[in-house]
């Protein structure tokens, strides 16, 4: 695991912006992992810059996101397709073919969860795949559970999650109670992981990253095993990493 910690959330958005950009010109045609809510804005919009003002190419790039709320569509202002066209695809070149999240909209959510599986195994495993993390571990919407789940799934949103996210919503009933979300599985298939967090807030969740267990109550911890994964956090979410191998 290889932590960095950073002042405040510009320098992380900007030295994961650092690292994405090395990767994807090493893989010009490769397959790119996604996050949506707050913690990859700076990040999203680091690349947007880069698209337009570098030789930072998104044209062959294929993307993958984490998850999808069940219920919502492209057109809800909500979804996560609209966030990540709004604050990411909307701003590079790349081609909204090869831009992939589960349809919230699906009529039967858990045969959509064994499409998107199936997509992912058709496609090459992500270069990197970009998390944010939520209060309580979750990666991705895998949510504290008794075991981990392995493929893409339907999850019931956790009372803390719904919470969380209540804040880009008029209110906490308009937050949808499940998503579809990638297992971790899909996720510890991606040849590196770059995690993002700021905050007071994701201090604990982040500092579980330096205990000795895997926990799937706190699902971040799976991430420690993984061979290549990289911390990015600013002081307030990393004080309780600052004697854990920073770099
Ligand atoms: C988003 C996702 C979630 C978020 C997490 C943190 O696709 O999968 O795990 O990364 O809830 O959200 P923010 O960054 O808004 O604090």
């Amino acid at each position: 695991m290889n932590i960095i910690i950073k002042k405040n959330a510009q320098e992380v958005a900007y030295e994961a912006a650092n690292q994405v950009a090395d990767i994807l010109r090493d893989h010009p045609a490769g397959v790119l992992g996604l996050a949506t809510g707050s913690s990859p804005l700076g990040l999203y919009e680091e690349l947007i810059r880069r698209n337009k003002t570098e030789d930072l190419d998104f044209s062959r790039i294929t993307t993958v996101n984490l998850d999808e709320y069940v219920g919502l569509g492209e057109e809800d202002d909500q979804s996560y397709h609209r966030f990540m066209k709004d604050n990411l695809f909307s701003g590079i070149n790349i081609n909204p073919k090869n831009t992939h999240l589960p349809n919230g909209l699906a009529q039967d959510p858990d045969a959509e969860a064994r499409e998107y599986e199936e997509l992912l195994s058709r496609l090459a495993p992500p270069c990197v795949q970009i998390l944010g993390i939520g209060i309580n571990g979750h990666i991705g919407f895998n949510e504290p559970a008794p075991v981990f789940t392995v493929p893409t799934h339907v999850v019931q949103l956790t009372e803390e999650t719904i919470e969380a996210n209540a804040r880009f919503f008029d209110s906490k009933d308009q937050v949808p109670t499940s998503a579809i979300t990638m297992g971790m599985g899909a996720i510890m298939r991606a040849e590196k992981l770059i995690l993002i967090a700021m905050g007071e807030g994701k201090r604990e969740a982040i500092g579980a990253l330096a205990s000795d267990v895997i926990d799937p109550m706190i699902p971040v911890t799976m991430l420690k095993v993984h061979p290549d994964l990289t911390v990015i956090v600013d002081e307030a979410a990393g004080a309780d990493l600052k004697s854990h191998g920073e770099s």
